[in-house]
């Protein structure tokens, strides 16, 4: 298991040309001129004997350790690795050369294991990222190649899906599980006479997000077609970071406007009983993670509900909105195409929006399922472990 933690870091890396020390830190001079620093409390925790050895997880709490443990000695050994040993708890301790470097902590080297989306416009039109099924389905590279496009992208097509029903859980079976919901472990996207939901119209619908009421929000959406709609309905895709990234940008003001305030989001279903459903879910329309990355996007005016924000802050809101929602429908952002029947589709749902043209009465039928995302980015890093 150990082994398997530490692959990404296995392969060649400068050596240690020094290394250093005043007690609370271990500097480490790389022989390509990087500098990096690791305390003594880092250093204790990832004590290479401080895990169990056959599943990697470690053996102590963070409470059990020193409050200020001290680096006694530090040096280099003959194999290019670094011993230090620590007190008060009299360790000595090796760290590899390339496990250090794999996880070193100055600027350089986090930023080299930030892998950011590949953001894209309207030019993806053109060359869409698309696999069949038949290849994917029975070919470990051929699937990592389209679950990679959907990591990076955001988005990926499948062609020659069988034109069957519940395909769309077969595709989902090849990289992780499905994300069961109040519309089932799949639904079907039909026009029906009461629709619950405006996507079960012919209708057009604008780019969105799907279930932002939901908390946790579902990470990837898939639509499968087994009938066409003999005229409209073609889909659209737009890239929500990338419009986030033009907002921060272009309106620095508005862009914090969305990342501090929430939205309402609400979904009602009404049954013979009386109300049947009522998810609700208040989230900002872009969220950061700790290091200020936009993490996710949503975006759904069907079911936003009445904003609910301080009275000063309505109209500024409105302005920010409204920018946001137009970078999300700008022709020069947004990349079409239609899907035949047998062609799926996947979205990162916390990223990139999907919206379709209105194909009005006629007939259509899509086949659409809901997953998580932790399972297809670990599956991915699977099959790329694999020689
Ligand atoms: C949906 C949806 C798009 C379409 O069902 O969530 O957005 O093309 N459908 O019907
Ligand atoms: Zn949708």
């Amino acid at each position: 298991m150990l082994e398997t933690l530490d692959r990404s870091a296995d392969h060649m890396v400068p050596g240690i040309a020094a290394v250093t020390h005043d007690g609370d830190v271990l500097t480490v001079d790389w022989a390509d001129g990087r500098r990096s620093r690791f305390a003594a409390i880092w250093l204790l925790d990832n004590r290479p004997d401080g895990r169990d050895d056959h599943s990697g997880q470690r053996r102590f709490d963070i409470a059990e350790l020193p409050e200020e443990p001290k680096i006694a000695t530090a040096a280099l050994t003959t194999s290019g690795d670094v011993t230090v040993t620590l007190v008060p708890v009299n360790a000595a301790l090796t760290f590899g050369v390339a496990w250090l470097r794999g996880h070193a902590l100055d600027v350089a080297s986090r930023a080299e294991r930030r892998t950011g989306p590949k953001l894209w416009d309207k030019s993806l039109a053109q060359r869409l990222p698309t696999a069949s099924y038949r290849d994917v389905a029975g070919n470990e590279r051929a699937l990592a190649g389209w679950l990679a496009d959907v990591r990076d992208q955001g988005f990926a097509l499948l062609t020659d899906v069988p034109i069957e029903p519940g395909m769309v859980l077969q595709v989902i079976s090849l990289f992780g599980y499905v994300r069961e919901t109040n519309y089932g472990k799949l639904f079907d996207v039909v026009s029906v006479e009461k629709p619950t939901n405006l996507a079960f119209t012919g209708l057009a619908l604008g780019n969105h997000t799907d279930n932002p009421y939901r908390d946790p929000v579902p990470q990837l959406q898939l639509l499968h077609c087994l009938e066409q709609a003999a005229e409209g309905g073609e889909s659209i895709v737009v890239d929500g970071f990338h419009a986030a990234e033009r907002l921060r940008r272009e309106s620095p003001i508005d862009f914090t406007l969305l990342t501090r305030h929430a939205v309402p989001f609400r979904y009602v279903e009404e049954g013979p009983e009386g109300l049947r459903v009522d998810l609700q879910a208040k989230v900002p329309l872009i969220e950061l993670d700790s290091e200020g990355e936009i993490y996710a996007v949503r975006y759904n005016n069907r079911s936003a509900g009445p904003l609910d924000l301080p009275e000063e802050t309505v109209i500024p809101f409105y302005r920010a909105y409204r920018r946001f929602g137009r970078l999300l429908h700008d022709p020069q952002a947004t990349a079409g195409f239609r899907l035949g029947p047998g062609d799926l589709f996947i979205v990162d749902n916390r990223r990139v929006l999907h919206g379709r043209r209105g194909f009005g009465n006629g007939r259509r039928h899509l086949q659409g399922a809901y997953a998580d995302k932790d399972s297809l980015l670990s599956k991915l890093r699977v099959l790329e472990a694999r020689p």
